[in-house]
């Protein structure tokens, strides 16, 4: 092949790639998302988790960019039922990770300027596919800036690494739930990472 047929044959390979339906999907046969074996999962994570995170680092967010750097707070993604039955796995920054470790159920709360990411993957049963769903996060601002939240700042980010919009009552509302756990719900206790 010449440079040029070369050349094009790429480009024509890449816009097929682009353009095919769910050719950045992953494959899921799964009926329900709570009967998924460890391994399946694993295997599910291991097909999206880098474009995952150039999703969320796409428009240059900063927990977007930087979240994978900090602590992973489970051994693998698990289904826990709430946020629409997606796999969720859960990065903790420094602030936090220490506190966040010990799963405490009790009288505490979480340092000022902990933050909480949250990935998703959202499963299709209709389509058959696994894909990338938003980036959760929780920010800990000052003591009594946000009474009504318990001083947590709810946001999130699209797969694409847009601003979502979020509301807080919304995510509080059920957070709100887990009051002796400072509004965290942490991940399944048999995926959680032992301190
Ligand atoms: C219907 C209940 C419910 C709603 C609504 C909800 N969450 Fe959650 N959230 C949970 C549960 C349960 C967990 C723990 C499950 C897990 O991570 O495996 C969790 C975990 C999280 C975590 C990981 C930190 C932790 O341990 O709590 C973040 C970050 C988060 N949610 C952000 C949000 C945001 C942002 C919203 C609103 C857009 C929201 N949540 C709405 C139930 C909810």
């Amino acid at each position: 092949m010449t440079i040029r047929a070369t050349l094009a044959a790429a480009a024509t390979a890449t816009a097929l790639m682009a353009s095919g339906a769910h050719a950045a999907d992953c494959a899921y046969t799964e009926e329900d998302p709570f009967d998924l074996e460890a391994a399946q999962i694993e295997e599910i994570y291991a097909c999206l988790q880098d474009k995952m995170a150039e999703g969320y680092a796409k428009e240059g967010d900063e927990i977007g960019t930087a979240y994978r750097g900090w602590t992973a707070t489970s051994t693998r993604p698990a289904v826990a039922g709430p946020h629409g039955n997606r796999l969720l796995n859960t990065f903790v920054n420094d602030v936090a990770a220490e506190q966040y470790l010990k799963f405490e159920d009790g009288d505490f709360v979480m340092p000022v300027g902990s933050v909480l990411a949250k990935e998703s993957v959202s499963l299709s049963k209709k389509k058959k596919t696994a894909r990338p769903g938003p980036l959760f996060i929780m920010t800990k601002m000052e003591a009594g800036s946000i009474p009504e939240t318990s001083d947590w700042l709810y946001a999130g980010l699209q797969p694409n690494g847009k601003v979502m919009k979020v509301k807080q009552s919304f995510c509080h509302d059920c957070h709100s739930a887990f009051d002796t756990q400072d509004a965290m719900g942490y991940p399944m206790e048999e995926v959680r990472v032992s301190n």
